[in-house]
């Protein structure tokens, strides 16, 4: 199977599954987040080169990073009561936080993935967290650094990808460009970055 573009014209040649949830995503998500979690997905593939981690896996984790951004209320509550999800007492107030720890519940039920390393990717694309592996730190810069972002330093620390700076590094940049915002802005900072925070800069 070959995934289209707009126009009906292929691609390039991708796995079934990887065709299949490319599809499905589409029709979940609003275009211009369907635009951003393909380059998401590029720009993961990009890190997993770099670093020598499992392409297919952060291209997979990169396409579905967001697939609960965009889902109803109604389908939100049920995946919090199917799964008896319990939202910690900040991301009750921020939306923008929970479509990551539900989207790790929808990628397993909606696109049957099982992989631990794409489903934490999920998890934590948005807070990051202390304890995030190789594919979940590659997805978790994609997505602040993918080439339609224009946050603070993402052109910055996109471009960073061509020295010979490490994969933690590379998080810890944008960890500290987000925490730097939430700071300024007066905004709640989520437990998960603040311990990420502690981990990368203090190792505690
Ligand atoms: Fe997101
Ligand atoms: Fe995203």
């Amino acid at each position: 199977m070959v995934c289209k573009d707009k126009i009906g014209m292929k691609k390039n040649l991708k796995s079934t599954a990887l065709c299949d949830a490319e599809n499905k995503i589409k029709g979940m998500l609003d275009e211009k987040r369907f635009i951003h979690s393909i380059a998401v997905a590029q720009t993961a593939v990009i890190i997993a080169e770099k670093y020598g981690l499992d392409k297919k896996k952060a291209e997979l984790a990169g396409l579905l990073h967001d697939c609960a951004r965009d889902l109803s209320g109604l389908k939100q509550q049920y995946f919090i009561k199917k799964y008896k999800i319990r939202f910690d007492s900040v991301s009750k107030k921020i939306p923008g936080l929970r479509h990551s720890f539900l989207g790790a519940y929808v990628a397993m039920e909606e696109f049957n993935v099982k992989d631990r390393e794409v489903l934490e990717a999920i998890k934590y694309h948005t807070a990051g967290n202390a304890s995030m592996g190789p594919i979940a730190k590659a997805v978790y810069i994609a997505d602040y650094t993918e080439i339609n972002r224009k946050y603070r330093s993402s052109e910055k620390i996109r471009a960073k990808i061509k020295t010979n700076i490490s994969l933690d590094e590379m998080a810890g940049l944008v960890l500290k460009d987000k925490l730097g915002y939430l700071v300024e802005e007066g905004k709640l900072i989520h437990k998960d970055s603040v311990d990420m925070w502690n981990q990368y800069n203090h190792n505690i």
